[in-house]
């Protein structure tokens, strides 16, 4: 089973969006039995599931904020989504339980603040200076000609994490999300730059550079 999790201390930079997207990527392109573990009280991604149209592809949801989770055992995919102000223990705990980490940032000078905190507190993990779990960041909401994008883009390459993809500012996100489904099911030609921005991610995803060292 292939292990991912979404994370990232702040709130609003799009945990659930990648979640639910790259959930929806491995159901509808690999036909993949996928199941996401929201971690997250506040349950944005078993919402989403919630109105997700029966006639696609199932993807089966945890509530995993509720304490004791049960993945099934023939699970392809299983997806975290972290809540905001992880720390401490629970932070270990999800990290323990992944092979690669997802961080979303958003291009804004408190966020780039807050991530530069957190990488702190998720390399005091054993598990990542051991590179037994691999970590890649994405540029999410990114307006690519404007001076905080070039700050974020210089930011994410110094770290010694991949720098794996940067996503645009679009009202897709918000419109697939609203019915449960993800931008590659959508008609290809009205998501055409998004589903070229995602290819970074998946083939990243694919390859031996996001698992772990054995
Ligand atoms: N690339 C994007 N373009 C436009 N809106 C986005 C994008 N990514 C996320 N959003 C929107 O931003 C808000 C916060 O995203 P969300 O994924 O819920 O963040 P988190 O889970 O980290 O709190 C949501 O309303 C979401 O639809
Ligand atoms: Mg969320």
């Amino acid at each position: 089973m292939r292990s991912i999790l979404i994370m990232n201390g702040k709130g609003g930079c799009g945990k659930s969006t990648l979640c639910t997207n790259l959930a929806s990527y491995y159901a509808y392109e690999e036909e993949a039995k996928v199941v996401i573990e929201d971690y997250d009280p506040q349950g944005s991604s078993m919402d989403w599931l919630t109105v997700r149209p029966e006639d696609y592809t199932e993807i089966k949801g945890v509530k995993a904020w509720q304490g004791t989770s049960r993945v099934p055992r023939n699970t392809d995919y299983l997806i975290m989504d972290a809540p905001a102000g992880i720390h401490g223990k629970e932070l270990q705990k999800l990290v323990h339980r992944a092979q690669t980490i997802i961080i979303p940032v958003l291009p804004s000078p408190m966020d780039i603040r807050a991530v530069a905190k957190f990488i702190q507190n998720i390399l005091l993990v054993g598990k990542v200076t051991k590179k037994q779990v691999r970590i890649g960041v994405v540029a999410n909401r990114v307006k690519e000609y404007t001076l905080i994008y070039q700050q974020l883009e210089k930011f994410l390459k110094r770290l010694d994490f991949a720098f794996v993809a940067k996503l645009r500012d679009t009202q897709n996100y918000v419109r697939t999300a609203e019915r449960g489904i993800g931008i590659h099911e959508m008609p290809p030609s009205s998501v055409y730059d998004d589903l070229e921005q995602w290819q970074a991610i998946t083939k990243w995803l694919k390859s031996k550079r996001s698992m772990p060292e054995k």
